[in-house]
């Protein structure tokens, strides 16, 4: 019995430990897939403001609104314990200064929308460069080289 009831803890001590690396791995998956969405509104805007796609009002306001959507989105697939992916230590040391990243990305995702209700490009190159400045920053302090 005794030697039952110790096989039985090793069990759910080994599901347990195995339930936080599966949920470490699917915070993961999850940041990594709002990031690569992020990433898909963000690249057409890049090229519009740099001259490489035609402007064209109405794809930027939409990508940008959708910037501004999926920038609240990242945040909660840092949790306690899901350390690993391509995201840095650093960050859970540092989860005031990381949050405080996100909140700027919130921001100037929301300062993009307002520029691309404008609908004229010159209102779009300087947020455009602002937000990317943005990623940047934070993918220089939290982001593992790739
Ligand atoms: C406050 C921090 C922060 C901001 C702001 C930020 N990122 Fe990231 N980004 C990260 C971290 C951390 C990772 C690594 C996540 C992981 O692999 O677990 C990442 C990963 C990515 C990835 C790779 C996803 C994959 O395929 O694995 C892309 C693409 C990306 N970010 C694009 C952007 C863009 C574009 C912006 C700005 C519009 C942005 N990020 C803003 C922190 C940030």
């Amino acid at each position: 019995m005794r030697k039952l009831a110790m096989s039985m803890l090793a069990s759910v001590a080994f599901v347990s430990a195995g339930h936080v690396m599966a949920d470490a791995d699917a915070s993961i998956e999850y940041r990594q897939s709002i990031y690569k969405a992020v990433k898909w509104h963000m690249d057409p805007l890049g090229a519009m403001a740099r001259g490489d796609k035609a402007f064209d009002a109405d794809a930027a306001l939409h990508h940008a609104r959708q910037v501004a959507a999926l920038s609240y989105m990242p945040l909660e697939g840092f949790g306690e314990g899901t350390q690993g992916g391509g995201a840095k230590p650093e960050i859970w040391n540092n989860f005031e200064q990381f949050s405080a990243g996100m909140e700027r990305f919130q921001e100037h995702a929301a300062e993009l929308v307002a520029a691309a209700e404008k609908g004229e490009l010159q209102a779009l190159r300087p947020a455009v460069g602002q937000l990317g400045q943005t990623c940047r920053a934070c993918h220089d302090n939290f982001r593992e080289r790739q």
